[in-house]
């Protein structure tokens, strides 16, 4: 059977990251496309050059050309502008707009058959236009937020009671950004929830709240120690799990960005939900009972994501 195709649109940091780990994890052949000449190229070298070592199988070439997508499997995007100190994910707005029309064409004639996976900020609107773009199924295009919020969010749990990361589970709602909403009650370490660990004396509810708000402002903690771009690594490690849902057809349960058509309340629009994803893409969104903090704090984030929707139909009408 031939190898799984896998095309990482935008070869930067995030990029040549998810092609090193997909390598590693023998997902399949992977191709690098990126606008800027030479560096695609000069990535999948050196991590072929890394295979003999680490022992994959994994064919590795860059492009800078869409025709080297074709056929892909798995499409996955980082194109664009990272954030800078100072700017907020929305600055990015404008420019990875443009960005996704000319990603979301080329995938519309190379890779019509792919499962999409959109990384650009501000995500839960450029993975709402890449769809529309592309016009590929909305059930086979996604975005990457919840699982990168919910590893933050275990990662700091994790810290603060000195267990183990995996017995820590989270689960976060809503858009990717400073709405995003973590619920507590559904977030356990190995089974118990957070709100039991509070009764039961583990930490106090203050210091939960500012593990909380720590988690909401994890990508900016991240963009002001780096002060030259944000993060890469837990953002390509996030995707991979997700992309490897999909190609094992694992049918885990992942918090994505994802269509929402009529669940939650909400049409025609991208936001953070559990889901389950499997061969056939997004195969479920699993709709939880929200109390009324829960639902107030979801309602704040969708109107935020809906706010950042209506910037893109002003400046590209064809959207609307
Ligand atoms: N088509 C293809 N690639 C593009 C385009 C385009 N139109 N415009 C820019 N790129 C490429 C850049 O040349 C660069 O190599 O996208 C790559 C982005 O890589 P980095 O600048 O290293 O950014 P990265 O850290 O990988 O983040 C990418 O993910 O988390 C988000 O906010 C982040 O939107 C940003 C994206």
């Amino acid at each position: 059977m031939a190898r799984n195709k896998i095309a990482l649109i935008g070869s930067g940091q995030i990029g040549g990251t998810l092609a090193h780990l997909a390598g590693l994890k023998e997902l399949g052949d992977i191709v690098l496309f990126d606008i800027a000449e030479g560096m695609p190229q000069g990535k999948a070298l050196d991590l072929a050059e890394s295979s003999p070592v680490d022992g994959f199988d994994s064919g590795l070439s860059g492009t800078n050309t869409y025709e080297g997508i074709e056929g892909a499997d798995v499409v996955i995007v980082t194109a664009g502008v990272p954030r800078k100190p100072g700017m907020s994910r929305d600055d990015l707005l404008e420019i990875n707009l443009k960005v996704m029309e000319q990603v979301g064409a080329g995938i519309k004639k190379y890779a019509p058959d792919a499962f999409v996976i959109c990384i650009t900020n501000p995500l839960d609107a450029m993975v709402w236009a890449l769809q529309k773009f592309s016009g590929l199924p909305a059930n086979k295009v996604v975005g990457m937020a919840g699982v990168l919020d919910s590893a933050r969010f275990r990662y700091f749990l994790a810290e603060e009671f000195n267990v183990s990361v995996e017995d820590v589970t989270a689960f976060v709602l809503g858009g990717h950004g400073d709405t995003m909403v973590p619920l507590t009650r559904y977030s356990t370490v190995a089974g118990v929830p957070l709100t039991d660990l509070v009764k039961m004396g583990w930490l106090t509810a203050e210091r939960l709240e500012e593990i909380v708000q720590r988690t909401r402002d994890g990508g900016a903690e991240i963009v002001g120690l780096l002060k030259t771009g944000s993060a890469f690594y837990a953002p390509a490690a996030s995707a991979i799990q997700m992309a490897e849902s999909y190609l094992k057809d694992k049918k885990r349960v992942l918090p994505c960005a994802a269509h929402l058509d009529g669940q939650y309340g909400q049409k025609d629009m991208y936001v953070g939900v559990p889901t389950v994803i499997g061969a056939n893409g997004i195969e479920r969104i699993i709709e939880i009972d929200l109390n009324s903090d829960e639902k107030a704090m979801f309602d704040k984030s969708v109107a935020s994501v809906n706010g950042l929707v209506d910037a893109c139909k002003k400046i590209q009408p064809a959207l609307a």
